[in-house]
């Protein structure tokens, strides 16, 4: 017995014993703090409004945000089969068709016209094709050719897959395209024209749920114009509140724009405050507002609010 007991006294069993109980106490532990910290943590996260309260929640109104009402997404959809007869051609409807698409999808980079001179042109290497220019085409200018081109895009540059048009409207565009060229396209050979049709032909899956980046883009220059400037009182009006808003406010438009996205700033001058001295000086507020007093803070409510400010 004493050559098995070490000079500890502890015999093998009971040491077995303590690393046993060890190990459930280290357990036990983990079990407790995993219950105490991180279960509550998540339930905690899960329960938060997405919107703390105080932070600029978007409202209908003001810029940035799209109701769904006015702009409405389109909805995800199944694709249905399309009869090639009725897309190979262009018809009138078709070219109309594509024309609008046009507007909304591709005169960013590529021109209203298609000469590869719209506004996003200029940053893009390779720049966007010129639709009358016969030289060059990647995928090539025939039907099938551009229609590859919005099915997969050009690798490499700034034209992305336009896959998730549907493919009548994708036939639109084709159309449209060929139609700001007056050069020869050239035409499809019959293996080209077998695929496209089988193309047409089966139900082609699901388009995702999507708003035309035309219509969000043209919605928010709408709501930018919309907003009139701050009427800064006359220089000859002395009242301590229109000195105020001189010494708070240094860009009248960008502050009402700001002002339309807080909400009850005009109940309550510490949510304006808080609001306008964080954000300043690019909501259009000047730095200075920080320095203000509470009773500083509500003469200039009441100056904004008659002043204009949404
Ligand atoms: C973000 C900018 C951008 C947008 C938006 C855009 N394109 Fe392009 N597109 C380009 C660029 C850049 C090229 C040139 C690619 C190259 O030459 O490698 C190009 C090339 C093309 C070509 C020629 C492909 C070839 O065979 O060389 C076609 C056709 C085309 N675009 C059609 C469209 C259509 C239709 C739309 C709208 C649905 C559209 N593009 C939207 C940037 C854009």
């Amino acid at each position: 017995v004493s050559a098995q007991t070490p000079a500890g006294g502890l015999s093998p069993d009971t040491r077995k014993l303590i690393a046993q109980l060890v190990l459930s106490a280290g357990a036990v532990i983990l079990f407790v703090l995993f219950a105490w910290i991180v279960v509550p943590g998540l339930r905690r996260e899960a329960s938060e409004p997405k919107a703390r309260p105080g932070a600029q929640a978007p409202t209908a109104t003001s810029a940035g945000w799209l109701d769904a009402a006015e702009a409405p997404a389109h909805p995800a959809e199944e694709i249905p089969p399309v009869d090639p007869a009725t897309v190979l051609e262009p018809t009138p409807a078709l070219l109309a068709r594509g024309k609008t698409l046009f507007a909304q999808n591709c005169a960013a980079c590529h021109g209203p016209a298609g000469r590869g001179d719209g506004p996003a042109a200029g940053a893009l290497n390779p720049k966007p094709r010129h639709f009358d220019e016969a030289a060059g085409w990647k995928n090539g200018a025939t039907r099938a050719g551009i229609y590859k081109t919005l099915q997969a895009g050009v690798p490499g540059s700034g034209m992305v897959a336009y896959d998730y048009l549907p493919p009548k409207d994708r036939m639109a565009l084709v159309h449209f395209v060929r139609s700001l060229g007056s050069f020869d396209h050239g035409t499809d050979d019959a293996a080209a024209l077998k695929a496209l049709s089988e193309a047409f032909a089966s139900k082609g899956g699901r388009v995702p749920a999507h708003i035309p980046v035309s219509t969000a883009m043209a919605k928010l220059a709408a709501e930018q114009r919309a907003r009139p400037a701050l009427a800064l009182p006359a220089e000859t009006d002395t009242s301590p509140g229109t000195a105020l808003l001189r010494r708070a406010v240094a860009d009248p438009a960008r502050a009402a724009r700001f002002l339309e996205g807080i909400r009850g700033w005009r109940d309550d001058a510490t949510t304006l405050s808080a609001a306008c001295a964080a954000g300043a000086p690019a909501n259009g507020f000047r730095p200075a507002v920080a320095t203000f007093t509470a009773g500083e803070w509500r003469t200039l409510q009441a100056a904004l609010a008659a002043a204009g400010a949404p």
